[in-house]
């Protein structure tokens, strides 16, 4: 009895360790708003996404414009398949990886980390591309 009780909670703390990493696109654009107590624009989201800010890079030098197909690294040419939800079902459901690119990209674009707010706009743009 003790051995089942005991696997029956294995179980579900798989189960919810499952559901803390998976999400998707629209929950993380949800997300991100509720996190800068503002709603996500579409449109300050793809201004955001292809203007250049200080550095050499847009988010669309490497992930294309409209980033519906595929996109094409700005500095190793290595081919980044479509960034857009609605043409790539992978596209935000795995958390560490959302939070992983999030951090790089917008260090490399930026110069630093993208803010809530910027993150929801641009999750509200590639929601949006249909
Ligand atoms: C220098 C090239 C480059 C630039 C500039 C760039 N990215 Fe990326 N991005 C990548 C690569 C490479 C990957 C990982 C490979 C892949 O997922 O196809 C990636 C992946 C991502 C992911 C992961 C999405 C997922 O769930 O699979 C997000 C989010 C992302 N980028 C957002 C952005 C945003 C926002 C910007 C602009 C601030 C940006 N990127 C600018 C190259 C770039």
């Amino acid at each position: 009895m003790r051995l089942i009780t005991k696997a029956i909670s294995i179980a579900m703390s798989g189960l919810l360790a499952a559901n803390v990493w998976a999400v998707d696109p629209i929950s993380l654009e949800k997300q991100y708003a509720s996190d800068a107590k503002q709603s996500a624009s579409s449109s300050r989201g793809e201004k955001f996404f292809t203007s250049k800010q200080g550095k050499e890079w847009s988010c669309a030098s490497c992930h294309g414009m409209p980033p519906t197909k595929e996109g094409k690294h700005a500095s190793t040419d290595k081919s980044i398949s479509p960034l857009a939800p609605a043409f790539n079902s992978k596209r935000f459901t795995d958390e560490a990886k959302v939070n992983k690119w999030f951090k790089r990209n917008c260090n490399d674009v930026l110069g630093r980390e993208c803010s809530s707010l910027e993150k929801a706009d641009v999750m509200a743009y590639l929601n949006s591309l249909k």
